[in-house]
């Protein structure tokens, strides 16, 4: 063929190529903005699942499997393998990951639960991050070092942790994770800590602001974000949060976004719960946040309605694992976006 018709045809298939629909983590990639989702260890199995993963996530995160119940059952036991996996699948898609989580109230195996000297209790602690940030070193972007260590009337919760240590836990899981992996983004995340000017979320701000006093090596904090369609965001509330954060120098991540629905669905709870995801996104793009992970993507295998009787259809996706309208409103919220 001739250097014209060769040049022709190229030209074709770039044309065809700029406007075939880009996929969401094309976009997310393109924007520089990391946009995530908890995964099952299913979701990387099972073919097409894994494809959607690859299509719309650039960071994954672990919903359950590195949770101390399943990744350390008893003491002396340590589930890797589905970890690895995430790992590997993460690496192998240009993805990033968070890790969730080490110190939290739920979800501890019972060798935990029944710890009672404080001795042990640290050395149970230590070890634990020891032993993943040793064999992960490097691999995670960001690390829910502690979980939920403010309970609901905005004082330090009562855990096992809080029982055996004392309120210096958060401190020394802070500083074993620091030295066992210094290039990974240490983060205390909450829920309801997202608005300034709450109990809760003046609590954690408090709390927060304290560690970054006394120099304890925090690099940012997560806002769980389950939330309510029927709640419209308080951006005023919200935008001060982020600010004050990061006057102390650190990054906000939107961790586990999910925005449920009282049941019945109908279409004004819908719009409404679309209002409350785009503006959520809209803000985490102007502020600049660190992370915007979506708690699951389907309705199909949602926690909400096992945790909120009454509340459901919270995810972008429906049952059969099809976008709603809300997810192709995100992605062109997300590829309008101008840096
Ligand atoms: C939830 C999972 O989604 C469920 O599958 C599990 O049964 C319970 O935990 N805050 C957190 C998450 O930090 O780890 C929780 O995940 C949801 C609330």
């Amino acid at each position: 063929m001739k250097t014209k018709y060769w040049f022709i045809l190229a030209v074709g298939v770039i044309g065809f190529l700029s406007c075939a629909p880009k996929s969401m983590k094309t976009v997310a990639d393109s924007k520089q903005f990391l946009f995530g989702v908890a995964v099952r260890p299913s979701d990387l199995l099972d073919p097409k699942d894994s494809k959607l993963l690859q299509d719309n996530f650039n960071i994954l995160v672990a919903e359950n499997i590195m949770k101390l119940q399943y990744l350390r059952p008893t003491e002396s036991f340590w589930n890797w393998s589905d970890p690895d996996k995430l790992v590997e699948f993460a690496q192998k898609n240009n993805m990033k990951l968070r890790g969730h989580t080490f110190v939290w109230h739920n979800q501890n195996p019972p060798f935990i639960n029944n710890l009672t000297d404080k001795e042990k209790a640290l050395s149970v602690l230590q070890d634990t991050i020891n032993q993943v940030l040793t064999r992960y070193k490097g691999k995670f972007y960001e690390y829910d070092v502690c979980n939920e260590v403010i309970d609901d009337n905005g004082i330090l919760r009562n855990s096992v942790w809080m029982k055996t240590i004392g309120s210096e836990y958060i401190d020394i899981a802070f500083k074993t994770a620091r030295e066992a992996d210094p290039s990974v983004k240490l983060i205390l995340n909450d829920y309801n800590n997202e608005y300034a000017g709450t109990t809760k979320g003046d609590a954690f701000y408090n709390l927060v602001k304290d560690l970054v006093t006394r120099k304890v090596p925090i690099d940012g904090v997560g806002f769980q974000l389950h939330v309510l369609a029927e709640q419209p965001v308080n951006e005023k509330a919200l935008r001060a949060n982020i600010q004050r954060f990061r006057d102390l120098g650190l990054s906000v991540s939107f961790t586990e976004v999910d925005v449920r629905i009282k049941l019945p669905v109908t279409p004004e709870k819908e719009a409404a719960q679309q209002k409350v995801y785009l503006d959520l996104l809209r803000i985490a793009l102007e502020e600049k946040v660190s992370s915007f992970v979506l708690w699951g993507y389907t309705d199909l295998y949602s926690w909400i309605p096992g945790t909120f009787a009454g509340y459901g259809s919270a995810h972008p996706f429906d049952r059969n694992k099809a976008p709603k309208p809300v997810y192709e409103l995100m992605k062109k919220t997300l590829a309008d976006y101008k840096r």
